[in-house]
């Protein structure tokens, strides 16, 4: 079907477009999509124009997801700071953060069975933003978390403590959903995300089995999955023993 074809390579062109919209001018922007947009039918543009709008928008909400993330980084970077001056060492090994892929965040909805909309995907999924703190001591899990919640700028959503009470395949990690603001020029936005605190142990232990979970030609087996409980165990006993050695 050639004007099916035709609106998909206008489809693929909006968003490359829109893409690289925040590096053009907008002068730019016009020579390059005027001679496209004369081509097309009246139907065709109205498409075009509205997908160029979305891809737009979830740019901009992508960029808010990302300016969370540094907020988030840098309260925890300051209360490393801060315990490095009191006590001569650092809680935090390392952080990490992601923003979900576009893939993953329509899977996510379809599994939901939420629409595919800028309201379901801020109200629906706790998750765009991530932020993964990795600590030395198990102590310094629970230090951390009382003194993040106590940031009056911080709210929590949702507490899914994993270490307490881990996954029956063993995953073992404390999850916190937040909503923290962030201050554009003109506004002022309250964006979630979740955190993900764990030990150098239990990161080791997480990294590995999804390793091995995403193996593309092998399946977990039964019998790998019990061994996997048993070093989740080991894990727990060695996160133990390193914290009363610490103390
Ligand atoms: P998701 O749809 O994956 O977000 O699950 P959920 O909304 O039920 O949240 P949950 O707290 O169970 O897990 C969220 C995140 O924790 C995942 O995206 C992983 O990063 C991590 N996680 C949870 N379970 C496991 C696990 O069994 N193994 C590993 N390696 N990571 C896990
Ligand atoms: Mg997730």
């Amino acid at each position: 079907n050639p004007a099916a074809r035709r609106i998909q390579g206008a489809a693929g062109t909006a968003l490359q477009e829109s893409k690289e919209y925040f590096r053009m001018e907008q002068k730019k922007l016009n020579d390059i999509l005027a001679p496209a947009l004369l081509k097309l039918s009246e139907t065709d543009t109205e498409i075009l124009e509205s997908l160029h709008l979305q891809a737009q928008q979830y740019g901009k909400l992508m960029a808010y997801y990302r300016s969370a993330l540094m907020e988030l980084e840098t309260k925890f970077n300051v209360m490393n700071e801060e315990f490095k001056l009191l006590h001569d060492r650092e809680p935090i090994v390392s952080m990490s953060s992601r923003v979900k892929k576009p893939m993953s965040i329509k899977q996510k909805l379809e599994r939901m069975s939420l629409p595919l909309s800028f309201e379901s995907l801020e109200n629906g999924l706790h998750d765009i933003a991530g932020l993964r703190v990795v600590c030395s001591f198990l102590d310094d899990v629970y230090m951390l978390e009382k003194a993040f919640l106590a940031q009056d700028d911080v709210t929590l959503l949702k507490r899914k403590d994993y270490i307490a009470s881990p996954k029956e395949n063993g995953y073992r990690s404390l999850h916190l959903i937040v909503q923290t603001p962030i201050f554009l020029v003109k506004e002022k936005r309250v964006m979630t995300a979740e955190i993900q605190l764990r030990t150098i142990a239990m990161d080791l232990w997480a990294s590995l089995e999804h390793k091995m979970k995403y193996k593309p030609d092998k399946e977990v087996t039964k019998s790998t999955s019990k061994e996997l409980v048993q070093c989740a165990k080991i894990v727990n006993k060695l996160d133990n023993k390193m914290m009363l050695l610490n103390t």
